[in-house]
């Protein structure tokens, strides 16, 4: 008998525990239910500096909106390859996105300027620029399109790699077949280098190198290493020919939806999301190179006549994508000479 009312006193104990917690829950639950459960696609993987910035950015928004938008990243690309994000951004079927300008500049052509190849002297030329008047003109230049722009990411520089030898020159280009972006910009760039052009996404490049379909790529350190393209091709040439920055998107569609106090937070956050992600970035170039280097890659600096070849052979491309825009190619230069100064 004793037994029995022990039984049912610990019994007893344990619903009440458990109808307690079901209340604090909800009462935690009722607090905190967001007025927007909002979604952002990334295409790197979750240790990467721009994955890193999007956590940051949800992190705030969703601390300074007292839990009333909550962002739900999804990283590695499985909201689809960087083209079908944004188109799925120009109707709203993805909220938020960061992106590269490449493909971006399908959609937007003036963006082909900011990513010309050899447009920026270094990381702080290309700062100065985005962060300065002309940044800031590109972003009010959406106007009311489909996609509002909120800060900018950075992604260094973009050199090539490949799986068959050292480029030491121009003429080492030479029928090379490289992957690029989705993006006519980076495939004329390929080709006035003398090499083949392959347009693939991002996904698809390790497995592409691997069977031989392409000889190797180009991009940044920390993609290079990340995605273990630096595994299938070993051969990495510091060239630097271009600078794509990158952007954090909204869909019009969501924007237009959220009251004006929240967007003001949104912009906020997503500007200081991309200071965190600048910090970011430096440190994992650096590891980036490291880690490659460790793993026995081979790494060519360009000389410095030859990277002159390579600017001259580009050059033609400025009066293809430029011509309407000399005035900004101008103020950019002027904003590097001011910058060396
Ligand atoms: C960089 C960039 C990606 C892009 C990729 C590419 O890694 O961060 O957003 O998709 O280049 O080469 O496609």
């Amino acid at each position: 008998m004793k037994k029995n009312i022990l039984y049912l006193g610990v019994g007893l104990a344990v619903v009440f525990a458990a109808a307690c917690t079901r209340v604090r829950k909800s009462n935690e639950g009722q607090e905190a239910v967001p007025e927007f459960v909002l979604t952002y696609a990334e295409n790197q993987a979750e240790d990467y500096p721009t994955t890193q910035g999007a956590y940051k950015f949800k992190e705030l928004v969703y601390e300074r909106t007292g839990g009333k938008i909550e962002i739900q990243v999804n990283t590695s690309g499985i909201l689809g390859d960087e083209r079908t994000v944004i188109e799925q951004l120009q109707f709203g079927g993805v909220d938020f996105a960061r992106v590269s300008l490449s493909p971006l500049a399908e959609f937007v052509p003036k963006l082909n300027i900011l990513q010309m190849p050899y447009l920026y002297t270094n990381r702080e030329h290309m700062w100065k620029v985005l962060d300065g008047p002309i940044g800031d003109d590109f972003m009010n230049s959406f106007g009311d399109s489909s996609l509002v722009p909120l800060s900018w990411y950075d992604a260094g520089a973009r050199s090539f790699y490949n799986s068959s030898r050292p480029i030491e020159s121009l003429k080492d280009m030479e029928g090379m077949k490289i992957r690029v972006q989705e993006s006519a910009l980076a495939m004329d760039t390929i080709e006035a280098l003398g090499a083949v052009p392959v347009p693939m996404t991002y996904g698809d490049v390790y497995s592409a190198i691997q069977t031989g379909k392409i000889n190797g790529a180009e991009n940044n350190w920390p993609s290079y290493e990340s995605t273990g393209h630096h595994e299938v091709a070993r051969y990495f040439t510091r060239d630097e020919h271009t600078r794509v920055p990158e952007i954090q998107l909204v869909s019009r569609s969501t924007w237009d939806k959220l009251p004006a106090e929240y967007r003001q937070i949104i912009g906020q956050c997503a500007r200081e999301s991309a200071l965190y992600e600048r910090d970011l970035w430096a440190d994992r170039e650096q590891l980036s190179e490291e880690r490659t280097r460790k793993a026995g890659c081979v790494v060519t600096e360009l000389p410095l006549k030859e990277k002159t070849r390579f600017r001259e052979a580009v050059a033609p491309l400025y009066k293809k994508y430029c011509s309407d825009y000399e005035d900004i190619i101008k103020a950019i230069a002027d904003t590097g000479k001011e910058h060396s100064q």
